[in-house]
């Protein structure tokens, strides 16, 4: 008896420690984005690594912004991230970035903040030439 409290302890912890970390939510709302993004490379959407603190339409290398981002005038932090990705196509009209967005307050604050660590350059984060 007592052994199968302990491990219906060991596994109610798992199961928290899963759903609970920060980290763990926000890469798992990031694995929307990957139909079209990804940390390092260009694919139908620019490269993110390096996002933070670069003005919006500008990761080097990635011809097909569209004017709408190019002259938004918006400089990537977490609240213009949050704004644009709440409701891109809203935020920001004439966006070729074909999303609904993330509606969710909660998923939106957990992928901002892992974003901020992912795409921070790095040992494991290379800005795209
Ligand atoms: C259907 C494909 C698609 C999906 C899904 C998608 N994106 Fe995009 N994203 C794009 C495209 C295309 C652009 C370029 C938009 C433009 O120039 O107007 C873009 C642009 C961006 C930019 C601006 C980057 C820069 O260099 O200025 C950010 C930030 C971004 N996406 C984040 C995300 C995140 C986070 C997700 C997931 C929640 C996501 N996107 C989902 C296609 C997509």
């Amino acid at each position: 008896m007592r052994q199968m409290a302990a491990w219906s302890l060991a596994l109610i912890g798992m199961v928290a420690s899963a759903s609970d970390k920060p980290d763990e939510r926000g890469r798992a709302v990031y694995e929307r984005c990957l139909a079209c993004h990804a940390i390092e490379q260009h694919r139908t959407g620019p490269a993110h690594c390096g996002l933070f603190g670069r003005k919006a339409g500008s990761a080097p290398g990635f011809a097909d912004y569209s004017d709408a981002m190019k002259r938004s005038g918006w400089e990537w932090t977490p609240a213009t991230l949050n704004t644009f990705l709440k409701a891109p196509m809203q935020a920001l009209p004439g966006t070729s970035m074909g999303y609904a967005g993330v509606k969710d307050d909660g998923e939106r604050a957990a992928l901002i903040a892992w974003l901020q660590k992912a795409a921070k350059p790095g040992a494991a984060c290379q800005v795209p030439r």
